[in-house]
């Protein structure tokens, strides 16, 4: 395992999606860990960039313990000016201007030991830069292995310590051979295998929930119909077999059709034992008169708390004297990468996307009132590694691929108070759009699209009547990791077919608009 260690930059999550992509396997920690903290040795280290400047009081710095752990270490942008300034604070300082984009670094050959994490890239490399600090001045034994017209000491090296630094980004796609620079340093400088592969991960997933679990506990977990929360409960069944009791919770908020499919999909296809609690009036009826977005979302979260609660006193009572009896003793939560970066960030984490994977505080008043473990099987997947373990566990292409679903579900889609009418009425006009995109082909080249409504009313006129009607939104974009987005591009001629398609299938509705505004400013759902 290569150590990435974060100084808080945009892209520290791309080195370790570029070295898994070589099957080198890496895990990202804060770069103020303490190495006496390290229960696993790694291969290599790499210091990630980051928005601050080296010299300024308060900044980041990394435990002097990394230099004495004997390891390669790379330093990326900040990560560089932080070898560099370990070793003098007088080599780091603003230079004369920025430097943003597209640079050449020239390699300058010392010999085959020294300058290896240039190997095989003959003379020159086009990089990518995104600095204002820079090196002025060579670290005491170090030699310059790359130099842009800029920066004289675009890329250094130790001259006998497998310690280097490089002012650009390796990680980036506008650095063409940045790959190849992440394979020198992991595979031939740290000697890391590259075998990562996503069917070892799911067998060395599986054997560590096993152990964590231990032979009688039982284990909770809300599913949604989502990929996050069927590959997560596939790696429980396989790892627990019934012991894991998957809720799924009918909102009265869900697409049209989910419970049936997710019915058949995890109940019937993946064998996992599910209960579906009923509780749409439960739900409409605490939801009644409540347009506030943020009310909404705690309500349907703690309303989701005080179910799964009576759910785990249920199971352990139906577990009595039986094979499997025992006490429910974890949660599992489809926690992803992203969220345990956000939440691991030495800046602290993050409130925005906190809210949304919590669901309105769902795991702290679980662990905290009933004592539960998390479970968090995904925490070290991106969402596409997500996907390519449900493939081979099987699960289906359709499923795999399908787009994200907020908890709160429709609830969030409705501008304004929510009803079982409304509900019904968005829920229909969704499945509209979603059947039409399907047909057109553009589903997968979409991340995420859906109808929403606009509790406000508009005039239209339907045969010789005139009505007074919803206004439905329709929203699609594409996105890599959700947290900005574009709108996705249409034909016109496909926009009007949904638009009288659902006009004329669905009672209530007087217009249909398409939102044209990208993230940012405004957000994927509707609020
Ligand atoms: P926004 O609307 O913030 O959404 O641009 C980004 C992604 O997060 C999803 N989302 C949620 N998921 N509970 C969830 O489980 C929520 O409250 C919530 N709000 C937004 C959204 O669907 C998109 O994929």
């Amino acid at each position: 395992t290569i150590l990435v260690l974060d100084f808080g930059s945009q892209t520290s999550h791309l080195i370790l999606r570029r070295l898994r992509a070589l099957g080198v396997f890496a895990e990202l920690l804060p770069c103020t860990t303490k190495i006496a903290d390290l229960t696993w040795k790694p291969k290599g280290i790499v210091f990630s960039g980051g928005p601050a400047s080296v010299y300024d009081d308060g900044a980041p710095h990394v435990d002097p313990a990394v230099f004495d752990l004997g390891v390669p270490i790379l330093g990326i942008c900040y990560g560089c000016q932080e070898i560099a300034w370990t070793i003098d604070s007088a080599n780091v300082a603003r230079g004369d201007a920025r430097e943003y984009g597209h640079a050449d670094v020239t390699i300058t050959k010392v010999n085959s030991n020294v300058d290896r994490l240039f190997a095989g890239l003959g003379d020159e490399i086009p990089v990518f830069m995104s600095h204002y600090d820079k090196l002025v001045s060579l670290p005491t034994d170090f030699v310059v292995i790359g130099a842009t017209k800029n920066s004289e000491y675009a890329s250094i090296a130790h001259k006998e310590k497998p310690i280097f630094g490089v002012q650009f980004h390796p990680e980036l796609e506008h650095t063409p051979r940045g790959t190849d620079i992440l394979r020198n340093f992991s595979v031939d400088i740290c000697g890391a295998q590259p075998n990562w592969k996503m069917g070892d991960f799911a067998q060395l997933e599986i054997a560590r929930i096993r152990e964590l679990v231990g032979e009688r506990a039982l284990v909770l977990g809300a599913v949604s119909g989502g990929v996050d929360s069927t590959v997560g409960a596939a790696l429980m069944r396989e790892a627990i077999g019934d012991r894991f009791k998957a809720i799924l919770v009918d909102t009265g908020c869900m697409r049209l059709n989910e419970c049936e499919t997710v019915k058949v999909n995890l109940g019937k296809h993946l064998g996992i034992n599910l209960t579906v609690v009923e509780a749409g009036e439960l739900f409409m009826s605490r939801l009644a008169g409540v347009s506030d977005p943020e009310k909404k979302r705690k309500i349907i979260g703690s309303t989701f708390i005080d179910l799964f609660e009576k759910e785990a006193i249920r199971i352990e009572k139906e577990a009595e004297n039986t094979p499997n009896s025992g006490k429910v003793e974890f949660f599992l939560q489809g926690t992803l990468y992203p969220d345990v970066i956000e939440s691991l960030s030495f800046r602290g984490p993050s409130a925005t996307i906190k809210t949304h994977h919590n669901v309105g505080g769902l795991p702290e008043r679980m662990m905290n009132g009933q004592g539960l473990r998390l479970i968090e099987p995904l925490r070290l997947l991106f969402k596409d590694e997500v996907r390519a373990i449900g493939r081979k566990l099987g699960i289906h292409e359709s499923l795999v691929n399908r787009h994200p679903f907020p908890g709160p579900g429709i609830a969030i889609r409705i501008l304004g108070d929510v009803t079982k009418e409304r509900v019904e009425i968005a829920r229909k006009a969704d499945h509209i759009f979603i059947s039409k995109i399907k047909e057109a082909g553009l589903y997968d080249k979409i991340s995420q699209a859906f109808a929403g409504l606009d509790t406000n009313r508009s005039v239209g006129v339907f045969g010789d009547q005139r009505v007074w009607g919803y206004i439905i939104i329709l929203r699609a974009v594409g996105t890599k990791d959700f947290m900005s987005a574009d709108v996705f591009d249409f034909d016109n001629a496909f926009l009007k077919d949904v638009s009288r398609t659902i006009c004329n299938q669905v009672d209530g509705v007087a217009r249909v608009v398409y939102d044209l505004t990208s993230k940012p400013p405004g957000t994927i759902e509707l609020e």
